[in-house]
C-alpha cells in the first residue's frame, strides 16, 4: 500500500505562504501520497495552487450537520466545494480544547463520508493512560465509540504526550499499538474494512520518519510542525519505505 503523508497546518500559515510552498511540494517522491490540510481560510487558494499537481488537500475539523444555525462552524459539503478531499477528524487538540467525545467524532466522520470526504480519525492515550497501562484499552474504547460500522477513511494514531514534545514512543510501541488497531479494527468492522490505512503521528520529524514508517502496520505519517516547512515535509516523504 502507498503510504500518506499528511500535513497538519493547526492554526499556522497566511495566504502569502500557500504559492511558494505548493511549488515546492511538486518536488514530491512519486512512491508516497502527500497531503496538507491547512487552515479554513486558506484551502480555496490552496487548490488553485495545488491544481494539476497530486498532493491532496484537507481540511482540520467539520460539523456533523451539512448546514444550519451553527455561528462559527463549517459543513463536511463547504470543505469538498472548496477543494478538500479529506478531513482530519478527532485530533486531541480537538477532544481536550473544545470537548469533542467519541460520539461527535462519530458523527462528523459520517458527515464527512457522506459528503464524499476521506475522514481521518484521530485516538490516542495521555501519559497518565500510558504510565497506567491502560494505553492500547483507551484507544480501543476510542475507535469503538468513534467509528460508524460503515467507516471507510484513515485512522491515525497520535499519542497525545508526543504530539509537539520532540517525545516519540519507542519504536516496539508504535508497533505494538498499530497491531493493536489494526486488530480492534479488523474485530469492529470486518476484515475488509477493517484493512484501512493507520498513519502514526506525534513529532515526526526527518530524522525519525524513516524508521517510524518502516514499522510494521504504520501506513504514512501526520505531521504537524514539521509540515509547516516544505523541505522538512518534503524530507520526511522521502522517509517512506519505497512500494
Ligand atoms: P506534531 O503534531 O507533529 O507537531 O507533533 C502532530 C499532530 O498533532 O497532528
Amino acid at each position: 500500500m502507498r503510504q500518506l503523508i499528511a500535513g497538519n497546518w493547526k492554526m499556522h500559515g497566511r495566504l502569502a505562504d500557500i504559492a511558494a510552498y505548493a511549488a515546492a511540494l511538486r518536488q514530491a517522491p512519486s512512491h508516497v501520497d502527500l497531503l496538507v490540510c491547512p487552515p479554513f481560510p486558506l484551502l480555496d487558494r490552496f487548490a488553485g495552487a495545488l491544481n494539476g499537481s497530486p498532493v491532496a488537500l484537507g481540511a482540520q475539523d467539520c460539523h456533523p450537520e451539512a448546514q444550519g444555525a451553527h455561528t462559527g462552524d463549517v459543513s463536511a459539503p463547504m470543505l469538498k466545494e472548496a477543494g478538500a478531499s479529506y478531513v482530519i477528524l478527532g485530533h486531541s487538540e480537538r477532544r481536550e480544547n473544545h470537548g469533542e467525545s467519541n460520539a461527535v467524532v462519530c458523527a462528523k466522520t459520517r458527515a464527512a463520508m457522506a459528503a464524499g470526504l476521506t475522514p481521518i480519525v484521530c485516538v490516542g492515550e495521555t501519559a497518565a493512560e500510558r504510565e497506567g497501562g491502560v494505553a492500547e484499552q483507551v484507544v480501543r474504547t476510542q475507535l469503538h465509540h468513534s467509528l460508524p460500522a460503515d467507516f471507510s477513511g484513515v485512522i491515525a494514531y497520535e499519542p497525545v504526550w508526543a504530539i509537539g514534545t520532540g517525545k516519540t514512543p519507542t519504536e516496539a510501541d508504535v508497533a505494538a499499538m498499530h497491531g493493536a488497531i489494526r486488530a480492534a479494527l479488523v474485530s469492529q468492522l470486518g476484515a475488509a474494512r477493517g484493512g484501512v490505512k493507520i498513519l502514526y503521528g506525534g513529532s515526526v520529524k526527518p530524522a525519525n520518519a524513516a524508521s517510524l514508517l518502516a514499522l510494521p502496520e504504520v501506513g504514512g505519517a501526520l505531521v504537524g510542525g514539521a509540515s509547516l516547512k516544505a523541505e522538512d515535509f518534503l524530507a520526511i516523504a522521502a522517509g517512506a519505505p519505497a512500494v
